[in-house]
């Protein structure tokens, strides 16, 4: 069997971060499979795939494609604006098809695994006639009036489709119709990497703040800086919780995408939590390579995404870490907290109640000790990349046999 994936970006995201430990799960339970990887950009992502001793090869997008997404599309102005970016993107867009055929033809794979919308699009277009394409959904789609629109027009191409979670997945039936095959796939973490023992990032040095006193319980949002992430809920809730609860906050990430109007700027969150009045009890550390170290340095792990998240890797990498998280409720993230016995939640966008979360937990060690404890034995029974190889094989032998 062989199988090349298409990443859109060699950064680090969540969607990357689960397709390097697929192909981990696929080469463990397939020594035999060859397993490449085609990706639109340069970046880390590219070495530690190499590490597993994959191929890949960069295939850079040209910047206008790199650019283009619609996640910034909320009015009508913004709409043209996108429009007229469609337009520049074009023609690179079918100079990019051929290089992109060539590759797939040369590496002639038994089925294409696409890793990210571009690449959906892409390697349904570009895919030799008999190849299976796989999409695999990392984000929920139907909300995108482009996206979906797309999606829906390319699904006849498309063999099966992977989504990350339930919650994407019924996202997926919406938008590819229901002649296309959609398969629920949790994501694996890495357990040796994501553990509770192992080096820590000195958070207060990254966020240029003074050293924490000893007795501070730190409490940390792990994110990209997507729009929905959550970011001001952090900040609004640490801004409610009383002045004796010794906290500091902790905004650890920076923008990673290049994706126009998708992210939010690292100045804009400084200002507001200036104006919350939160001083040294919020740092920012900008990006930290080790999210694990970055994970074990906190006693409470704050996921806060205002939008349905549709996995929240994160979320499974705190609990590999036995951290105490508390997680916004929406989405497949709801999946994969209530796979945790006790776990903690609040409402998306409810800086109250998040802050109220985070008052008991930082008030209670104990709690955050039995969390943590519960975190860990629940991403060892459910997270594992064994697990993930053993759903994804029969939808790969299922196509590869088939067509
Ligand atoms: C995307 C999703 C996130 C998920 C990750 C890995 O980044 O937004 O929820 O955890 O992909 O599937």
């Amino acid at each position: 069997m062989s199988i090349l994936f298409l990443s859109p970006t060699g950064q680090m995201g969540g969607a990357e971060a689960a397709l390097h430990e697929m192909i981990a799960g696929l080469r463990d339970a397939h020594p035999s499979w060859s397993l490449g990887v085609v990706v639109g950009s340069d970046g880390p992502l590219v070495e530690r795939i190499k590490t597993l001793g994959a191929r890949v090869e960069v295939l850079p997008f040209p910047p206008a494609l790199a650019k283009l997404g619609d996640w910034s599309v909320d009015g009508a102005g913004s709409l043209i604006a996108l429009l007229a970016r469609c337009a520049v993107a074009v023609g690179p867009a079918f100079i990019y098809l051929r290089q992109l055929r060539r590759v797939l033809r040369a590496s002639a794979p038994d089925v294409i695994h696409t890793n990210g919308l571009k690449m959906h699009l892409l390697g349904a277009w570009a895919a030799p006639k008999g190849t299976p394409v796989v999409w695999h959904f990392h984000d929920f789609a139907a909300g995108r009036r482009l996206t979906s629109r797309l999606l829906r027009r390319s699904a006849s191409r498309c063999a099966a489709v992977i989504a990350n979670s339930r919650s994407v997945a019924q996202d997926a039936r919406y938008v590819c119709g229901d002649a296309t095959s959609v398969y629920p796939v949790w994501n694996a973490v890495d357990l040796a990497r994501f553990a509770p023992t192992g080096s820590r990032a000195d958070l207060d040095a990254l966020a240029q703040l003074p050293p924490a006193s000893p007795d501070v319980v730190r409490v940390g949002l792990v994110a990209t800086f997507a729009r929905w992430k959550g970011h001001e809920t952090f900040l609004e809730a640490l801004s409610l919780l009383p002045s004796s609860v010794p906290v500091r906050g902790y905004i650890i990430g920076g923008p990673l995408y290049e994706t126009a109007g998708s992210q939010v700027a690292s100045r804009h969150l400084r200002e507001r939590a200036q104006v919350l009045g939160l001083g040294s009890r919020v740092g920012f550390t900008g990006f930290v390579a080790d999210s694990a170290a970055a994970i074990r340095s906190l006693d409470i792990v704050v996921h806060a995404s205002t939008d349905p998240e549709p996995f929240g890797l994160v979320i499974a990498e705190a609990m590999a870490c036995g951290r105490a998280v508390v997680a916004s409720r929406g989405g497949g993230a709801i999946e994969v907290t209530e796979a945790c016995a006790g776990s903690v939640t609040h409402m998306p966008g409810d800086a109250r109640g998040l802050a109220d979360r985070i008052e008991e937990l930082a008030t209670d060690p104990d709690l955050r000790a039995r969390l943590g404890e519960a975190g860990r034995e629940t991403a060892e029974r459910c997270f594992t990349r064994a697990r993930m190889a053993v759903e994804l094989t029969p939808i790969y032998q299922g196509l590869a046999h088939v067509h």
